[in-house]
């Protein structure tokens, strides 16, 4: 079997362990980029129709209308088993999935978690369509703004779409000396950018690998400095949710250098506060450019294995099946925070500013197998202590590539869609 090699490049990034139910996060000090080598079979098939029938309405999908989905509530739903449709692409055939969510690659060997269909209850999904939906969003530039989850989206989205693009047709790049990541489609002129701001204005936590904090740090007063990279989207995709789990956190009223002047606040208070900064942005940004945005709900970590009913310490780990309970919630899940989104984004639209909430976090809460619990890159060597616990460095915060991620875009693929077409 003829083999091709490629070289690609990938970022650092946070990692989130877990020891004896305390969340260290990890610094991962080291070189900007790390280097991964992809064999990918040339000759395996291209990712797209399978010819095979679909349950699903309009196998082609060109011309599909999305207008005909207004109305429905596309989070209501259930998931269900559907190896036909899925998955969308094979992890070996996307050359940009990192170690971090290659799970394949690292060990895992059950695949039904890739496998799985969201079904809302109101209305069926069309089936996603690489080509289609490059065309549909020719000319514009997408930027998925915030923390790993995020990022982990980003990926899956350039996945779904980069195996219709021909190689030298498409490129990965790294800006200079900003936290900006951008995969551009030349052909179509689509760009899909991702700009890490885990906690959305300026903080410690702001380089996008070394960032090592069990403090949260953050000046209230600079969000400008991360937003000015944002201001050439035509859509903006926002996460901010998990870097708020510690209780309290500093807030600076100066700069991050002369931090005299600071208040602590509790996670929730911050978090309101930093959406209020933000909201302020957005409003006057919107006044001179027309921008389509969208924020994602938190999504579920599934370190407490009690919550289906596993003894002790169990969390994700070797979990192969979804919880098919219906209305399952995970007690990590912190809803208050989902509130003070939910009333930011209400206080916005009475503004006239329209942000989209993708409302992912009921569809994530059912999916206790999708992590890659250990089967994923971990950037500080483990320990014979934590080997021994594998429960204990189990990674059940991120998701796996072909996987949930995929879901969360097909979601934002619809609500862009309803909106451009
Ligand atoms: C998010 O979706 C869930 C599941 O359908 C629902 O219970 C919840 O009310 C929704 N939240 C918002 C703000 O729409
Ligand atoms: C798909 O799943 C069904 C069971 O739901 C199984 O019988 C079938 O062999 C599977 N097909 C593939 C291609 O894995
Ligand atoms: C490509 O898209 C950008 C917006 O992302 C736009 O400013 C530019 O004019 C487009 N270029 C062409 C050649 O269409
Ligand atoms: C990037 O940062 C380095 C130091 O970190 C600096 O020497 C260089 O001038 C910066 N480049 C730009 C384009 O700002
Ligand atoms: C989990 O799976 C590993 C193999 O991947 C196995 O060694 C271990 O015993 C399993 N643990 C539990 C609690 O089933």
């Amino acid at each position: 079997m003829e083999k091709k090699k490629k070289l690609m490049v990938v970022g650092i990034w946070d990692v989130k362990l877990m020891f004896e139910s305390v969340i260290i996060i990890f610094v991962i000090m080291g070189s900007l980029a790390t280097t991964a080598v992809y064999y990918v079979t040339s000759d395996r098939e291209q990712q797209g129709d399978t010819g095979s029938s679909s349950r699903r309405n309009n196998d082609d999908n060109v011309g599909f209308d999305y207008g005909s989905l207004d109305g429905c509530d596309l989070f209501s739903g259930k998931w269900v088993h559907d190896n036909e449709s899925y998955p969308l692409y094979k992890e070996h055939e996307c050359p940009y999935i990192p170690g971090e969510f290659s799970c394949g690659q690292y060990g895992r060997t059950d695949f039904k978690y890739q496998q799985w269909r969201w079904q809302p209850h109101g209305c069926n999904l069309p089936r996603f369509n690489a080509k289609d939906v490059l065309e549909r969003l020719r000319g514009k530039r997408v930027i998925f703004v915030g923390d790993s989850v995020n990022r982990n989206q980003w990926l899956s989205m350039v996945c779904m779409l980069q195996s219709v693009i021909p190689l030298g047709l498409k490129k990965m790049h790294k800006a200079a000396n900003v936290s900006l990541f951008t995969f551009k489609a030349f052909e179509y002129n689509v760009s899909i950018d991702f700009y890490w701001a885990p906690l959305l204005v300026e903080s410690n936590a702001d380089h996008p690998s070394k960032h090592k904090r069990n403090d949260r740090v953050i000046n209230i007063q600079t969000i400008e400095k991360h937003a000015k990279n944002w201001i050439n989207a035509d859509i903006l995709v926002f996460n901010s949710y998990l870097w708020w789990g510690t209780p309290t956190l500093k807030i600076l009223y100066g700069s991050i250098a002369d931090s005299k002047r600071y208040n602590i606040v509790s996670n929730h208070v911050g978090y309101k506060m930093v959406l209020e900064k933000w909201s302020n942005w957005l409003t006057t940004y919107r006044k001179h450019k027309r921008t389509l945005s969208y924020f994602m709900s938190m999504t579920a970590t599934h370190r407490r294995g009690v919550d289906w009913g596993m003894q002790g310490n169990e969390n994700c780990l070797n979990e192969t099946e979804p919880v098919m309970k219906d209305d399952f919630w995970e007690s990590g899940s912190d809803s208050k925070m989902m509130k003070i989104l939910e009333s930011s984004l209400d206080e916005l639209k009475a503004r006239g500013v329209n942000v989209q909430l993708v409302n992912i976090t009921q569809l994530t809460q059912y999916r206790k197998d999708a992590h890659p619990s250990i089967h994923r890159l971990f950037y500080s060597r483990l320990k014979a202590k934590q080997l021994s616990n594998p429960n204990g460095y189990a990674d059940c915060t991120h998701w796996c590539l072909p996987g949930v991620p995929d879901t969360w875009n097909e979601l934002l693929l619809v609500s862009i869609l309803q909106t451009l077409k």
